[in-house]
């Protein structure tokens, strides 16, 4: 069933990590969201122990945090003794609460604040990935003030169309974040940083894209990163340490999606760093990934109770649900396509052809269009897969509609992560 931390019961009820779904709602309401966290471990163990294997010691994933943030995830992930990528001080926060050690931390951001700066260095942040020369100066700055040095990577635009949707591509030239290599803004930029004294640079860093099945893409923005290691090398007599090659692989959001071979991807990209270093006569850097989705995304599932079912004739059946573009605004955004499927019927044939609608008072307000599932009827759980990246992270109060709860599920077993808002949470800071 599209993942292996998927089933179904005796009962014919959907399961995820062996855990029934029609209880979960049952027991914590709906809209949930459900989190495998064996799930999430499997798949942090797979990029750390290919990243451990391929590549030069001291390689590593950073989780990116953007996918899912909340304090419980940074305990998972710090405890499978892997890093994590936080773009804001609000994700900075999230990760100091939960103890995560901030030394394996990579801060990004594209407009850090110098408050965002300051409390960054004095978490004791690891690598501050600078995107700009402002923000480099304004770093230095402030780590001189402070007596530190901070240790930076450069995040540089190598240019690279990944052949992914419009509003994931960053890493091409046209981009708001870094240093496009192709305008000489990287070699400044390098040639800045190598001149100060509160910063330490370590290396370079790039982003193409999400949602990427393929190695080859990755590939070609490591040689051009490498390539640009060794121009800057022969120029400056600076190499780098580190090439920091930004976020994961894909995930599979339905059948025809195939997942990715996530260790055959890596062993890739390592033979062609390694033929590429070898062939310009440079040491082979240490690499980091950022993997957000493939780390949580087929670890999560969202509930949701059935109100109404209307049939159009000539037109479409819509079903619509207790939650919405509030807690899953990724159709309505990008028009991403999910599987769902009844939970309390998931071993019934997929007759139907629904659009999935939302409570919000918005004709937009839409989880899918033409997906297939079983007949749903008001009372049933439906349930949406895939949805543990950038689904809690991107919920937003639309409508005042509170934030559903997270639950996990690790061998089988629940426990409330994040408890459901109350409308009071909703008026919290309203005077
Ligand atoms: N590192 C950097 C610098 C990134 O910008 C991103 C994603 C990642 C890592 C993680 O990439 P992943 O492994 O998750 O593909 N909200 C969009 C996704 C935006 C991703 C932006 N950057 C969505 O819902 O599809």
């Amino acid at each position: 069933m599209l993942h292996d931390n998927y089933g179904i019961n005796e009962k014919g009820h959907l399961t995820v990590c062996g855990a029934d779904t029609v209880k979960l709602a049952a027991k914590y309401g709906t809209p949930l969201y459900v989190l495998d966290t064996d799930k999430v471990r499997a798949q942090c163990r797979i990029y750390k122990s290919a990243m451990e294997k391929y590549f030069p010691s001291g390689s590593m994933p950073f989780f990116a945090s953007k996918a899912l943030s909340y304090v419980g995830i940074y305990r998972i992930i710090a405890s499978e003794g892997i890093g994590t990528d936080i773009v804001s001080p609000g994700e900075l926060y999230t990760a100091a609460k939960a103890g995560f050690p901030l030394q394996n931390t990579c801060f990004h951001g594209n407009n850090k604040t110098d408050a965002d700066i300051e409390y960054g260095v004095k978490s004791g942040v690891g690598y501050f990935v600078v995107d700009s020369t402002e923000e480099l100066l304004a770093l230095n700055g402030i780590a001189v003030k402070l007596g530190k040095v901070q240790k930076i990577l450069l995040r540089l635009s190598p240019g690279i169309d990944p052949h992914t949707f419009e509003a994931v591509k960053t890493g091409r030239v046209d981009s708001k974040f870094g240093s496009p290599i192709a305008t000489g803004a990287a070699e400044q930029i390098v040639k800045e940083a190598l001149s100060l004294n509160g910063v330490r640079l370590c290396g370079y860093h790039c982003h193409i894209g999400s949602q990427i099945f393929e190695p080859e893409p990755f590939c070609d923005a490591a040689k051009i990163m490498i390539q640009f290691s060794f121009d800057m090398k022969n120029k400056y007599g600076y190499e780098a340490d580190i090439i920091n090659l930004g976020g994961g692989f894909g995930v599979s959001y339905y059948e025809e999606q195939k997942d990715p071979d996530i260790e055959g991807n890596i062993k890739e990209i390592a033979d062609v760093i390694n033929g590429f270093c070898k062939e310009k006569n440079i040491k082979v850097p240490v690499i980091f990934m950022e993997p957000g989705r493939s780390i949580v995304g087929a670890a999560g599932v969202t509930l949701y109770t059935v109100g109404s079912v209307k049939e159009i004739p000539g037109f479409r059946s819509y079903v619509s649900v207790d939650g919405g573009m509030p807690d899953n605004p990724r159709y309505a955004l990008y028009s991403s396509r999910y599987t769902a499927l009844i939970a309390n019927k998931a071993d019934k044939p997929c007759t139907e052809e629904y659009t999935v609608a939302g409570r919000c008072c918005e004709s937009g307000d839409l989880i899918g269009e033409g997906m297939r599932m079983q007949k749903a009827e008001r009372g049933d759980i439906l349930a949406v897969l895939v949805t543990g990246a950038y689904n809690y992270s991107m919920a937003s109060h639309y409508n005042r509609i509170p934030k559903p709860p997270i639950v996990t599920v690790s061998g089988g077993k629940d426990t409330l992560a994040v408890k459901r808002e109350s409308y009071e949470d909703l008026t919290r800071n309203e005077l």
